[in-house]
């Protein structure tokens, strides 16, 4: 009786080493591929999906009212990282390979006042209201070798729905601004407290 006993033992633990590793592997790469950035066969990104659940870094706000009534970007900007890049950028405070930084803009809601400000019941403000657009920049030095190894993308400045794919902007539309003036590695970090706080 012993012997089958031990085998089947054997057998089992065989078993689920072979079966914990087989599923190891496409795990691992499965992950990797939900942050990596998608391309279509012409070289246009593809935009990602669920990125309203990634990790939030920030909303600058530059409103009509303080930009001689017109901003460039009136809305607010809502920053977000995919949960394994800043998981990555944690560790090494640096952004890897195939980052994907997405600016999704958000109007602030509409107001009679000449600043563009609204008063809610917390007080006289600004506050969010429906969103209006996306940028994204993605970190690749084979691609964007040219311009400090990042590339830029607008998928549209309207409501929703946006474009599914974007082609790169040229580099004096958008990098150009982020190599003069951003302050670590093309990404305006210092308005992420979230990405290097203790
Ligand atoms: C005149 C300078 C300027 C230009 C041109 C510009 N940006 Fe930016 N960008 C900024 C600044 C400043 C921030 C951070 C503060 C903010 O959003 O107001 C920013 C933030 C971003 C972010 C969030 C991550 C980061 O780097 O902080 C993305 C994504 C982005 N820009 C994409 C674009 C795209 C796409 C274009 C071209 C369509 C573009 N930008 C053009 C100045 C610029």
């Amino acid at each position: 009786m012993k012997t089958p006993m031990i085998l089947t033992a054997v057998l089992a633990t065989t078993a689920i080493l072979v079966g914990g590793y087989g599923q190891l592997q496409p795990a691992n790469a499965q992950q990797e591929a939900d942050w990596k950035p998608v391309w279509t066969a012409d070289g246009e990104l593809q935009l990602p999906t669920g990125y309203r659940e990634w990790v939030y870094l920030g909303s600058p706000l530059t409103p009509n009212a303080l930009n001689g009534g017109a901003a460039g970007f009136p809305e607010y900007h809502n920053v977000y990282m995919h949960p394994e890049v800043f998981k990555i950028y944690q560790e090494t405070k640096v952004f890897p390979e195939g980052t994907i930084l997405l600016k999704e803009l958000q109007l602030t809601l509409s107001s009679d006042e000449d600043d563009g400000s609204s008063y809610e019941v917390s007080g006289r403000g600004y506050f969010p209201g429906p969103y209006n657009g996306i940028d994204i920049a993605v970190k690749d030095s084979t691609r964007f070798s040219d311009s400090k190894n990042w590339g830029y993308f607008n998928f549209g400045h309207h409501a929703p729905p946006y474009a599914e794919t974007a082609a790169a902007a040229p580099t004096a539309a958008c990098a150009q601004c982020h190599i003069d003036n951003a302050s670590a590695d093309m990404v305006f970090t210092k308005f992420y407290q979230i990405l290097d706080a203790e």
